[in-house]
């Protein structure tokens, strides 16, 4: 099985976590759009202050979700990261799989968005439609091709990847935990 294989099959159960979690918002309701906004916010965040890698990428990130949240006059600049820690086996190969990634769910996730009669919802998706995260993906499953499936180094690409995930799930945790407060 080749890594990406293995990358996909072996952090399904975390990005279904993730789906769980996305289960219960309605994206295209307001409050639950704002929190999955937030939620990303809030991840990159704190991925961006341990500068693993993808640092550029990830402050245009930060940025386009700020855009966003600014449709609904949010500014989460002051948004607090520290509650999220960040696992210290968190390495490049596994974060750019999962960063990267995710653009193939965000297109679904545009999509449902996008049916929200709320028209501010549907101008705020500047990182759900960001298309260079595309060219970079490919980039990253053709690189991926030279790199073992197998070993040490495998294995903690894979680890990597699951305790990005993981952190996501925590950033949604904590903001769903935060409204209910
Ligand atoms: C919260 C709601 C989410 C939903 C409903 C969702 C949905 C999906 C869907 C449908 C796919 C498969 C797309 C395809 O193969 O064409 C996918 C793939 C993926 N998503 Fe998500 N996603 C969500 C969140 C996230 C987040 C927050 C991340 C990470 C930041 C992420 C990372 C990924 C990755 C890495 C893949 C690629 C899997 C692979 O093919 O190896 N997803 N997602």
């Amino acid at each position: 099985m080749s890594l990406r294989m293995r990358l996909r099959t072996e952090t399904r159960a975390a990005h279904e976590q993730l789906d769980h979690i996305a289960d219960g918002l309605d994206l295209t309701m307001r409050r639950d759009y704002i929190r999955f906004l937030l939620a990303h916010r809030r991840a990159y965040a704190a991925l961006h202050a341990a500068r693993i890698g993808l640092t550029d990428l990830l402050a245009r990130r930060i940025s386009q979700v700020d855009q966003d949240l600014a449709h609904f006059d949010i500014d989460a600049t002051a948004d607090a990261t520290e509650d999220l820690p960040i696992d210290p086996d968190i390495e490049m190969i596994g974060l750019s799989y999962v960063i990267l990634g995710s653009h193939l769910g965000a297109v679904q996730i545009a999509k449902q968005v996008g049916r929200s009669d709320d028209l501010s919802l549907r101008a705020a998706t500047t990182m759900l439609t960001d298309q260079t995260l595309a060219p970079l993906w490919r980039d990253f499953v053709q690189a991926s091709r030279n790199l073992p499936d197998t070993g040490a180094d495998a294995d903690r690409i894979i680890l990597s990847a699951t305790h990005t995930f993981s952190l996501f799930e925590a950033a949604f945790r904590s903001v769903i935990d935060a409204d209910a407060a």
